[in-house]
């Protein structure tokens, strides 16, 4: 039996893993419990008590000697270069994790490319304005009950008259004065940006929010362009079954007025919060150019008239991706912006 533990030792001494597999082959044969050292061990206990002791000695030099050597090899084999042979170049690349867009800017990248392929370049103007570019070049009367349809952060206040007052714009209507006070019509352009208003925070109003304006000024625009261009939208954006509708309804810069609804694709018309139960969702506000307004901007509307909207990028996002909480939006959990994927 010594003379077997010694060929084993020279054996274990004398073993160079190549691979893996040599290794492995180590391993069961020197190390593991079904393995020649193990058998001996099983032999050890049949062997006379006199010869047991230097006997065990030996075997368990043996099976130090085993464990420290497939140890060894272990290591050998794992610092061992790669040789280029063994890199398989057709092996697809472990994916890096890309960060994504927000889903409001996925959606107004969405809508800039539709209106673009329209012909509408993008402009855009200042979220701190004055009230003259905000509320009265828009037609918005002094002390009239409309100025207070929407409920202004002012920053400052002038003695000298409101019109010098300094506010959050309350909506993205203050570019298209910026735009007709400084270019001759044809004007075709879309302006996108963050408004705000002093409203409570809820699943459906927020004091901050996003919106698109649309203005459209040439010779011979009608309603009918306004529609058109809007049913497009619609379209393109939701598919071909989504529903578009004209509401009746009033603004100061507009005559005549129309909110724009689409049909909830949320609840499919069943009822959701989203559309209050109603089928349908707002998202914009439009109507033609009021003449006044042209007026205030040095257009003459003998000559031009226009079209104009506002839409809530909020609201349409909401239906793009069926989310019910607008709150959503501005509060960081990384667990609802992951689900937005890049578009590669
Ligand atoms: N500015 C309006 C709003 O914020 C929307 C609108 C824009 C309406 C342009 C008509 C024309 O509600």
């Amino acid at each position: 039996m010594e003379e077997r533990i010694q060929t084993l030792l020279n054996e274990v001494n004398a073993y160079a893993a190549g691979d893996k597999a040599a290794l492995e082959a180590f391993r069961l044969r020197y190390v593991s419990k079904k393995g020649a050292v193990s058998e001996l061990f099983e032999e050890l206990k049949q062997v006379p008590v006199d010869q047991k002791k230097t006997l065990g000695k030996v075997l368990n030099q043996l099976k130090q000697t085993a464990e420290a050597r497939l140890q060894e090899l272990t290591e050998q084999l794992e610092s061992a270069p790669v040789s280029s042979a063994e890199i398989d170049l057709s092996l697809p690349p472990i994916p890096n994790q890309l960060g994504n867009l927000h889903p409001l800017s996925l959606t107004r990248y969405r809508i800039i490319e539709i209106f673009e392929r329209l012909g509408f370049n993008v402009a855009d103007g200042p979220e701190i304005e004055d009230d003259f570019h905000n509320f009265s070049a828009l037609n918005f009367p002094e002390n009239h009950p409309a100025r207070e349809m929407q409920d202004t952060f002012f920053i400052e206040k002038k003695s000298a008259g409101s019109q010098q007052d300094i506010l959050l714009r309350t909506h993205t209507s203050n570019v298209q004065i910026r735009m007709m006070e400084n270019q001759k019509p044809p004007i075709r352009a879309i302006m996108p940006g963050r408004v705000y208003r002093n409203e409570a925070i809820s699943a459906r109003a927020h004091c901050f929010f996003h919106q698109v304006e649309g203005l459209y000024v040439d010779k011979n625009v009608g309603f009918a362009d306004l529609k058109q261009t809007l049913y497009h939208f619609a379209k393109e954006m939701y598919g071909k079954d989504s529903k578009i509708r004209f509401r009746p309804s009033y603004f100061p810069f507009t005559e005549p007025s129309a909110e724009i609804d689409i049909s909830c694709l949320i609840c499919k018309g069943v009822g959701c919060n989203v559309c209050k139960h109603t089928g349908w969702v707002e998202i914009a506000g439009s109507g033609m150019v009021h003449p006044n307004v042209l007026r205030n901007c040095n257009i003459d509307p003998e000559e031009y008239t226009g079209f104009a909207f506002g839409m809530g990028i909020e609201r349409v996002t909401m239906l793009r991706y069926q989310i019910n909480d607008l709150r959503l939006f501005s509060e960081n959990d990384v667990r609802f912006l992951r689900q937005f994927q890049p578009v590669v």
